[in-house]
C-alpha cells in the first residue's frame, strides 16, 4: 500500500467523518492506498484537539496556509461555503490535490473561479458527493448506463431533511445567505440531487421552480433572535435530455420534509424498465419490469455490495459512513489512475453544472 498524507481544513462534522473513515480504512480489502491525516486546520481549538487525539497530527493550526505549505499529499476542505473560493483556489495554486466539499463554491461565479484555478494549475481535484456510492444507487446507474430502461420517460431526485421543523433549533451558517449561498437549500444540497443525472450525461434545463422560505427567524444561540433568510425547500421542474429524448425531471431539496432524515431518493422510469432507490430503505433496490404481460415493481435486497470490496459481507447493511469511505476510496484510486471502471467522484465541471442549474432555478423560480 502507498502511504498518502492528508491535511484537513475544516475539522467540523464532515472533517470528522473523514477521520472516522480513515480510522477504519482496514475494512477495505483491496485498497492500494493507506491514508493518514497529518495536518489539521480549524479556527476552533476544541475541534483541532479532537483530531490531535488521532496521534498522527504533525501540523495543527488555525491558518489554512500552513496546511498548504506543509508536505501533505492531499487536502480535504470542509468549511462554510463563503470560504470555498478563497481556500479551494489557494489549494489549487499551491499545487495540492484536493477533495472539496460541495457545493464547491458559494455561487456560480465562485465555482467558475475555482474551476479556472484547477484548470490552470492542473491539480487533481474532485467534489464530495457520497450518496451515489450506496449499492442501490450504483445498481440504478449501471442499469441506466447499459440502456436497460429504454427511452427515459421521467425521473425524480430528492434530498430531504426535517430537523428544521423544530423552530427552536438555533441558526447556523447553513441558514444564512451570506455564508450558505444565494440558493439556500439548493446551494447546500443541490450537488446531491444533480450528481447522478449529470454523470448519466443528461442535459438539464430548468423550466420552473418553487422556492420556499418557511422559517424566517431562529434563536441566535445567545438568547436573541436572528434572521433566517435562506430558502428552506426548493422544488425544481426541469426537462432532461438523454440522446434524442426529452423528459420531465423533478428535483427536490428540502430542509422541512416531515419524517425524513437525510433521505436521498432517485426514481427513473423508461419504456422498458424502471429503477428506484431511497436511502430510507438502504438495502432495497426496486426495479420495474413487464413479466408475462404483467407490470411488476420488484424489490431486491442488495445488501452491502460495494464498488471497493470490504470486509463487510453482502448479508449486512450499507450506511452513510460506508458511502463516505467508498467515495474516498474512489478519490485515491482515480488519483492513481487505478479506478478500473468504478464510479468516480463528482468532477469540478459537474459541480459547475450543478451551480448553473441552481442559478437558473433562482432566476425563474417563484419565491414564497
Ligand atoms: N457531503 C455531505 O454529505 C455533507 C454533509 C454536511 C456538510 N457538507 C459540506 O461540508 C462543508 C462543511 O460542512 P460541515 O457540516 O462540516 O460544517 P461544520 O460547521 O460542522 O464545520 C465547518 C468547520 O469549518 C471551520 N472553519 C470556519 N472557518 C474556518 C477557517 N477560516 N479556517 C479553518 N476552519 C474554519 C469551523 O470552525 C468548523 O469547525 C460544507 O461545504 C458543507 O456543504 C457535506
Amino acid at each position: 500500500m502507498t502511504d498518502v498524507t492528508v491535511g484537513v481544513i475544516g475539522a467540523g462534522l464532515m472533517g470528522q467523518e473523514l477521520a472516522s473513515s480513515i480510522g477504519r480504512w482496514m475494512a477495505l480489502t483491496d485498497a492500494s492506498f493507506a491514508p493518514r491525516i497529518t495536518a489539521v486546520c480549524d479556527l476552533s481549538s476544541e475541534r483541532r484537539r479532537w483530531f490531535e487525539r488521532l496521534g498522527t497530527i504533525e501540523v495543527s493550526t488555525e491558518d489554512y496556509r500552513q496546511v498548504l505549505s506543509s508536505d501533505v499529499d492531499v487536502v480535504y476542505i470542509a468549511v462554510p461555503h463563503d470560504l470555498h473560493e478563497q481556500i479551494y483556489t489557494a489549494t489549487a495554486r499551491a499545487g495540492k490535490a484536493f477533495l472539496g466539499e460541495k457545493p464547491f463554491g458559494f455561487d456560480l461565479e465562485a465555482t467558475q473561479a475555482i474551476v479556472s484555478a484547477i484548470d490552470e494549475s492542473g491539480v487533481f481535484a474532485r467534489c464530495s458527493s457520497e450518496i451515489p456510492f450506496f449499492p442501490g444507487a450504483q445498481e440504478a446507474v449501471r442499469a441506466v448506463m447499459q440502456g436497460e430502461l429504454g427511452t427515459i420517460l421521467d425521473a425524480r431526485f430528492a434530498f430531504l431533511h426535517s430537523s428544521d421543523l423544530d423552530r427552536s433549533k438555533p441558526i447556523s451558517w447553513k441558514r444564512r445567505v451570506e455564508t450558505c449561498g444565494p440558493g439556500g437549500v439548493m446551494t447546500d444540497l443541490g450537488m446531491h440531487v444533480f450528481h447522478v443525472p449529470l454523470r448519466l450525461g443528461w442535459g438539464i434545463e430548468v423550466l420552473a421552480a418553487h422556492l420556499q422560505n418557511i422559517v424566517h427567524e431562529r434563536p441566535d444561540g445567545e438568547g436573541g433572535v436572528a434572521e433566517c433568510d435562506t430558502i428552506d425547500n426548493a422544488t425544481i421542474f426541469a426537462e432532461g435530455t438523454a440522446g434524442d429524448s426529452q423528459f420531465p425531471i423533478v428535483f427536490e431539496t428540502k430542509r422541512i420534509a416531515p419524517g425524513e432524515t437525510n433521505t436521498w431518493v432517485m426514481t427513473i422510469v423508461g419504456t422498458e424498465s424502471g429503477v428506484s432507490f431511497s436511502t430510507k430503505y438502504p438495502k432495497s433496490f426496486r426495479r420495474f419490469e413487464m413479466r408475462a404481460g404483467r407490470q411488476v415493481w420488484s424489490v431486491e435486497d442488495l445488501g452491502s455490495v460495494s464498488a471497493h470490496p470490504s470486509i463487510t459481507g453482502a448479508i449486512f447493511e450499507f450506511g452513510f459512513a460506508d458511502a463516505v469511505q467508498q467515495m474516498w476510496a474512489s478519490f485515491f484510486a482515480e488519483m492513481a489512475d487505478d479506478l478500473a471502471g468504478r464510479y468516480a467522484c463528482a468532477t469540478p465541471s459537474e459541480a459547475l453544472e450543478a451551480q448553473r442549474v441552481v442559478d437558473d432555478a433562482l432566476r425563474v423560480g417563484i419565491r414564497r
